[in-house]
């Protein structure tokens, strides 16, 4: 995202920017999910990447809920750093024959997207606050919340490779 961009002025312009900016994201995510669904082998991760393909499009809605609290136009603005993210998975993904060695690949990009969310929900909530729109925090957080869960079922698989093998 362009910090230094002359259109960002305020820390009001910046919380908008950066909700464009994870309005992006979250669009990108929601194409790369399907691809990842089609991937992954383990039908656990496949069930989460299922249930984390119908969150994403609840926090899509939630971000532009806060758009229209904050009487601004729900836009996308690119972003870099998730592309970034996606096309490192998509190029190692690609790469990987073994099955369980995809689902480990897998996971690890998705933990990567997850992480970038929450960073970015983290910052956008107290942006808020200190904007004096704690009710556009709070429907952010929601979204925080459900990153933040999916992050620590994602390291529960990560760490159980007996089950996902056991699960084949
Ligand atoms: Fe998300």
């Amino acid at each position: 995202m362009g910090f230094f961009s002359k259109d960002i002025a305020s820390l009001d312009d910046l919380f908008v920017h950066t909700l464009r900016d994870i309005y992006y994201a979250e669009k990108e995510i929601e194409k790369a999910l399907p691809k990842m669904i089609d991937k992954a082998t383990n039908p656990r991760l496949k069930a989460g990447f299922e249930q984390h393909l119908a969150e994403t499009r609840g926090q899509i809605a939630r971000v532009e809920e806060v758009f229209e609290m904050h009487g601004v136009k729900a836009k996308e603005v690119n972003c870099p750093a998730i592309d970034g993210i996606l096309e490192e998975a998509d190029e190692v993904a690609a790469d990987v024959a073994d099955k369980k060695v995809l689902d480990a690949a897998l996971i690890a990009a998705a933990q990567a997207v997850e992480h970038y969310e929450i960073t970015r929900y983290g910052t956008l909530i107290a942006w808020a606050k200190e904007l004096g729109r704690s009710d556009c925090a709070s429907v952010l957080a929601k979204n925080l919340k459900e990153e933040e869960a999916t992050d620590k079922k994602l390291t529960q698989m990560a760490e159980s490779g007996v089950n996902l093998q056991a699960a084949e």
